[in-house]
């Protein structure tokens, strides 16, 4: 998968779908000479690369013999497409790197020195990271700095048989005196044209992940989280698409990370109009110090390429989170059907109210019963009790609920807060410094509560300890892990002030360490993430989590643009999503909804009426019978856009094409009309009956022609749940 050419000097980096080019040229400098569908072979390199370098190259005086000089290979530095520009030097576009050594410098000039390729992914230490089954080949690149005993090494994996990319970095001192890192991005990706748009996700608390487009520009963009979390406000997934792209049409490039904090996307276009991007950790706030024979691993960031639109692009990156990043043991396991507490009772709960709650749950299909916040310390409001993390014996006999739970034949979780605390809390009272502040400064505080310093390894195994007991003693089979507050004052007393730029960055590593540490002691217990809804939805929670709750917003609507935009960089297997009390639509809709998520419910099950417990019934037979091998394990298409049109329609099809669900949502009232909607990932030449008009056709036809609703009324929220199965014609 992996080639160097000696004689050419070129890498060649491909599965026989994708292709990735680099030139090694005489500067020992590394020029990106192509990225995109397979391409045989690139015989000279200088074909492409004249293309940028305008046929000139930069010159340079050379003081020793007093001449003006140009670079060997007309290397031109400013311009030549790189994967690792400069700082401090002629390059202007923005180095991934940026160091600041103890004699003052400040340039970051990279050069070659031996590359090596490794069979499969190098996993990190103490990070998330890309896993490989023997699918997977690595190049590892070590560049020396012109002038300094600093090293880095450059490390592009490729996959077999996904058009997926992981690059990071890892910047390593041998210098006898610390460096700083200013800057550690974890790629570069120059593209020799800018023509393409710009799709984010940036939206607050319950508008996660809105769909925001717009045209690569001249200069500079940005898509950036500062928030210490990968926060509502943007989303560490985002992608390019050329400008005549559609679902299934064009060039798209996805870009994500496997990391939960601050982080930083960058696009800059010089006035050759190439496109240098640059991803990794947020350099704000940023400043690491590396003491001699010590090293910085960058997190890493994924890329998937589709010539083919931009569902390809996101399936790269569904059967990537799925198969190379998700540890969960169990994770193409059935996943039991989840009743979440919260939205029934928040803190308002005894032992028999839950006991209630667990038998009317059971009769709608429930296999998992989760006891949100509320059940610790002195919790019986958001006031108190985080940081406290004991059974609250006088609200609830958790011994007794969770006997019931198992003897219902259903499995039983709970929610935890761990990166919190209350003023109010005795962990807090006893330790002060437990917490991110600054003396004297005044102090932020979010929902009635402070961030804990999980830069602080104490403060990470106090926690520990206090969740420990409660796992031993109690049968525990799922977490909900939260985390409602964003970082303001970043000040560790654990820390030395020349340390306090790391504190954002050692903060994820607590949120890892701690996270780690307890999978690793109940490997059975599945982990939900959490932020305030989906706050932190991200590839680094991902990779402990198997889903994450997406969102706090209770009207099914706005949630279904949540759950559709969230679905175009992540696996539907991974998005929390419940049936709840909203009574916008039905509960049926509701339920057809959130079945193109995780599935569950959230309400109080004890005021459900019988026509309510029957929709909802209905869908967890259809979740029961189809969830595992079509929604969690299939292949998703966006059929159609709500971003773009008045419907949403989403296909998920099983590997083996022999089922389908279709859902299909009218937003406004649009009633006579011909209206047919062309399905996709079914077999042309199988047949399938289907659920709507009860009829059988041809996959092709379906393919083709469509399915027809002309027939139909539609009023505002109308949703259909549409079954396709294979049947022997
Ligand atoms: C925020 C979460 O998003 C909710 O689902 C719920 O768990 C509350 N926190 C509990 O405080």
């Amino acid at each position: 998968m992996i080639t160097f050419n000696e004689k050419t000097r070129i890498f060649h980096l491909t599965n026989k779908s994708i292709s990735y080019y680099i030139y090694l040229n005489q500067e020992q400098r590394l020029e990106k000479l192509y990225f995109g569908p397979y391409l045989s072979e690139i015989s000279n390199a200088d074909a492409i690369r004249k293309a940028n370098v305008d046929n000139n190259s930069t010159q340079f005086y050379d003081d020793k013999d007093h001449q003006e000089k140009t670079f060997l290979d007309q290397f031109k530095s400013n311009y030549a497409l790189l994967e690792l520009s400069s700082h401090g030097v002629i390059d202007k576009r923005g180095a991934p790197i940026i160091l600041r050594y103890k004699d003052g410098s400040r340039i970051t000039e990279f050069l070659y020195v031996e590359h090596r390729i490794n069979q499969g992914i190098l996993p990190l230490k103490d990070m998330p990271h890309a896993l490989d089954h023997d699918d997977a080949e690595t190049l590892e690149i070590l560049l020396k700095e012109r002038n300094h005993n600093v090293y880095v090494k450059y490390f592009l994996t490729i996959y077999k048989d996904k058009d997926i990319l992981v690059k990071n970095f890892e910047i390593i001192n041998h210098e006898k005196e610390e460096v700083q890192i200013e800057r550690a991005f974890s790629m570069q990706l120059d593209l020799p044209c800018m023509d393409y748009r710009l799709v984010h996700f940036s939206g607050r608390w319950a508008k996660e992940r809105d769909y925001k487009v717009n045209d690569i520009v001249d200069g500079v963009q940005e898509v950036t989280s500062n928030y210490g979390r990968s926060s509502h406000e943007e989303n560490p997934f985002v992608y390019l698409m050329e400008k005549n792209a559609t679902m299934n049409h064009g060039e798209v490039i996805g870009f994500n990370m496997i990391y939960s904090g601050n982080f930083k996307w960058r696009s800059f276009t010089d006035y050759f109009h190439n496109l240098h991007i640059t991803y990794g950790i947020n350099d704000e706030d940023f400043l690491w110090v590396i003491n001699p024979n010590e090293s910085f691993v960058t997190p890493q960031c994924v890329i998937s390429y589709s010539s083919k639109g931009v569902d390809k692009m996101s399936q790269n990156f569904h059967a990537f989170i799925k198969e190379n990043l998700i540890t969960y043991p169990y994770e193409k396991d059935y996943k039991p059907i989840l009743f979440n507490s919260w939205e029934g009772c928040y803190f308002d709960f005894t032992t028999d109210s839950i006991v209630s709650y667990i038998d009317d749950a059971k009769k709608i299909g429930s296999e998992l019963f989760v006891l949100d916040d509320g059940w610790f310390g002195r919790r019986d409001n958001d006031y108190d009790g985080l940081g406290d993390w004991y059974v609250n014996e006088k609200k609830v006999d958790l011994h007794r609920v969770i006997e019931h739970c198992h003897k219902q034949n259903m499995k039983f979780g709970i929610w935890f807060e761990p990166e919190m605390v209350n003023p109010l809390s005795d962990y807090y009272q006893n330790n002060p410094h437990c917490i991110l502040k600054e003396d004297n400064n005044p102090l932020t505080i979010a929902r009635h509560q402070f961030h804990l310093d999980f830069s602080n390894p104490k403060v990470v195994d106090d926690i520990y300890e206090q969740m420990v007991k409660i796992l031993d003693a109690y049968e525990i089979d799922y977490i909900k892990w939260d985390y409602n507050r964003v970082v303001y004052e970043t000040y560790s007393y654990a820390f030395g002030k020349e340390r306090q730029g790391e504190i954002y960055h050692r903060l994820v590593l607590g949120y890892y360490s701690l996270l780690s540490r307890l999978i690793e002691r109940y490997p059975h217990i599945m982990f939900e993430g959490c932020a305030s809804g989906g706050g932190r939805f991200d590839l680094g929670t991902l990779y402990y989590c198997p889903q994450i709750w997406c969102s706090d917003e209770s009207d099914p609507i706005q949630r279904m643009f949540i759950q559709y935009n969230t679905s175009l960089g992540y696996p539907l297997s991974t998005m929390g999503a419940h049936a709840n009390a909203n009574p916008i639509t039905s509960y049926q809709t509701k339920a057809q909804i959130a079945l193109f998520g995780t599935y569950g419910y959230e309400m109080n099950p004890n005021r459900l009426s019988e026509k309510e417990m029957e929709e909802l019934s209905e869908v967890a037979k259809i979740y029961k019978e189809y969830h595992q091998s079509v929604i969690e394990n299939g292949t998703l298409y966006h059929i159609s856009s709500p971003n773009e049109t008045n419907f949403l329609g989403l296909q998920s099809v099983s590997k083996d094409q022999s089922t389908s669900l279709f859902l299909f949502m009218n937003l406004l009232k649009d009633g006579d009309r011909y209206r047919f909607v062309r399905l996709q990932g079914l077999d042309p030449e199988a047949y399938y009956w289907n659920s709507y008009d009860q009829q059988t056709f041809k996959g092709e036809y379906y393919l083709k022609v469509g399915m027809n609703f002309s027939r139909d009324w539609f009023d505002e929220f109308r949703c259909l749940l549409i079954e396709l199965k294979r049947v022997e014609n």
